[in-house]
């Protein structure tokens, strides 16, 4: 039994130690059948803690526009705000790759307006690389993007700054015509020269062939386990959006109530002029 779960614990164990994540380290670690986890991150605290855990990628995504600005969708975030929230993410990450989403508007009105905005992230926030959603239509953004020497993470399947387009959150790509664009449009961002391809709420089967069909590393959120990575939103899996639960996401924390019990309990203790004592002045 003892040795069951120290073989088990080693079997899950990183097979490299690396000390700093690249796009490079990214593809060995898909040649080495080494899942890549990712998480996002907004602001420095979060971000220092879940690169302390060892996290490979932290993305810095326009989900923000949702959980912290409480917006209903991305569209209204903007380039600076992005800025903002990459720059603190910047500051805290010592090990992993800072990956930061190019807002809404930023990148499909011409190439020249998209190369702009990625160099401003590039310069403003430090950061490592940066994600764009979409395929064939991006397609001259993402090249003189990728001409300036900027990494590009390409985003297929539920891309929610179409939202509008969709008109529902649920899984894409379940129709065969569909599918099919989204497997010519994955070889096509490989094509390009993004170094990874983000997949998100598509059936299982397809992100399998993705996966198998590239090269480069493909991650999944709502893609099933058959990809090189996954990703989840660090507010959902902490379980401080209760409102949000999709079949895919797994809640590794019940935050929400820890977070309303411990501000309750203050909010008594102040009111009761329990709080502060004589050990907590001076
Ligand atoms: O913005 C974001 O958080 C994302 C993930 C859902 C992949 O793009």
């Amino acid at each position: 039994m003892k040795f069951y779960f120290s073989l088990t614990r080693t079997l899950h164990m990183p097979k490299t130690n690396y000390t700093r994540i690249t796009t490079k380290t990214l593809f060995e670690m898909k040649s080495n059948g080494e899942k890549i986890s990712m998480l996002t991150a907004y602001d420095f605290t979060l971000a220092k803690l879940i690169d302390s855990a060892g996290i490979d990628v932290v993305l810095v995504g326009d989900s923000a526009s949702n959980v912290i600005s409480g917006n209903q969708t991305t569209l209204p975030i903007t380039l600076d705000q992005m800025i903002y929230h990459a720059t603190s993410v910047v500051r805290a990450v010592q090990r992993a790759l800072v990956v930061v989403d190019m807002p809404f508007g930023t990148y499909q009105a011409d190439s020249k307006e998209a190369l702009k905005s990625a160099i401003r992230i590039m310069k403003e926030s430090g950061a490592h690389a940066v994600k764009l959603e979409g395929g064939a239509e991006v397609k001259g953004s993402i090249e003189r993007i990728l001409q300036a020497g900027i990494p590009v993470i390409g985003h297929l399947g539920l891309t929610p700054q179409s939202i509008y387009k969709f008109g529902t959150y649920q899984v894409r790509a379940k129709e065969k015509s569909e599918a099919d664009q989204l497997l010519k449009d994955a070889e096509l961002l490989q094509d390009l020269g993004c170094f990874s391809v983000l997949l998100e709420k598509i059936p299982a089967d397809l992100a399998c062939q993705v996966s198998k069909r590239l090269s480069v590393p493909v991650i999944g959120i709502g893609a099933g386990p058959y990809v090189d990575g996954q990703v989840l939103v660090l507010h959902d899996m902490l379980g401080m959006t209760q409102e949000f639960h999709p079949r895919f996401l797994r809640r590794y924390l019940n935050l929400q109530d820890l977070i309303i019990d411990a501000v309750q309990r203050y909010n008594k203790d102040v009111k009761s002029a329990d709080f502060p004592n004589e050990n907590e002045q001076y």
